[in-house]
Formats: C-alpha cells, sequence, structure tokens
C-alpha cells in the first residue's frame, strides 16, 4: 500500500501527515506500507520540513525524512491513494492528474470530528497552529488506516 500526502509547499502539513503515517504503520507491523508527499507548488522544493513542524513531530517521538517535492515528480499509478489536506491541493491535484479519479481524497473526509473541514494551513501561523494540525492528523489518520484495512483485509 502506497501512499502521497498533498498540500502547498510539502513543508509543513503533508510532511506531518507522511510521518504520522509511516510511524504507525510501524506500530501495526505493517512493513508493506509506505507514504511520501508531496506540494503543488515549488516555493520549497528540496527543503526539510518547517522546523515547527519537525518540533510537534519529535514531541510525539516521532521522525521525518522528508525532503520537499512537487506533485508532478510522481506518476499517477505510483500510489494508492493520493491524500489531499484542503480542497485547493485537492482541486490542483485533480486538474494536474484527472485519471487518479476516486483514488484522490481529501485526507479529514476520515476526520471523525470535523469532517470534510480542510486541514488549516499553519504557515503563516505559529506552534499552537501546528499543534492543532497534528491533531486533526492524528484522529484522521486513525480512520484513514481503517478504511485501509477494510479496503485490504489480511494485508
Ligand atoms: P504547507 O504550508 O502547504 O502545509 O507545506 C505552506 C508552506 C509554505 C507556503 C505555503 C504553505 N508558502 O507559501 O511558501
Amino acid at each position: 500500500m502506497k501512499i502521497l500526502f498533498i498540500c502547498l509547499g510539502n513543508i509543513c502539513r503533508s510532511p506531518m501527515a507522511e510521518a504520522i503515517f509511516n510511524h504507525k504503520a510501524r506500530q501495526l507491523d505493517q512493513e508493506n506500507w509506505a507514504s511520501f508527499s508531496a506540494g503543488t507548488g515549488n516555493y520549497h522544493i528540496g527543503d526539510r520540513p518547517d522546523s515547527r513542524t519537525l518540533h510537534v513531530l519529535s514531541q510525539k517521538g516521532i521522525e521525518s525524512t522528508s525532503r520537499a517535492q512537487n506533485i508532478s515528480s510522481y506518476n499517477p499509478h505510483d500510489f494508492d491513494f493520493w491524500v489531499a489536506m484542503d480542497t485547493s491541493n485537492l482541486e490542483d491535484t485533480r486538474q494536474a492528474y484527472p485519471e487518479i479519479g476516486d483514488r484522490l481524497v481529501l485526507m479529514t473526509d476520515f476526520d471523525p470530528i470535523s469532517p470534510g473541514k480542510p486541514v488549516p494551513d499553519p504557515y503563516w501561523g505559529d506552534i499552537p497552529d501546528f499543534e492543532e494540525v497534528f491533531t486533526i492528523l492524528d484522529r484522521s489518520m486513525d480512520r484513514f488506516i481503517q478504511h485501509l484495512q477494510e479496503a485490504s483485509p489480511g494485508i
């Protein structure tokens, strides 16, 4: 199972989602699950995640090895699911790769508290905004993983 998480800059939200997914997959011994992340923008290509993303992750004991890339680095068939952080990421990805079809989803489609509400862009905010993003991603990821397990029993 290969997943691509998508945001705008690929330095705040999607690398956090990637790190959370990979951490949870390891905890579940899902050795064949891997996630990656990419941005719809080109502003930060090659950059490590924002220091505030790394800070919030490290407080939870989670590491990230991500370097920012654009979605154009990937092929539409490279992933089982493409998971966008907000509706503009979703629309930009849909426009670039219409053939992804229903394998393109919104992260918060799986949010049990605020389904469908975008993961807010924390870039112009502060640590509490990054902590809020972590909380949203953490609870949405549990449902997303449940969805993957139901879709592929035994994997
Ligand atoms: P992200 O946040 O999409 O969650 O990585 C952003 C990072 C950088 C910019 C915008 C959003 N930027 O405009 O540089």
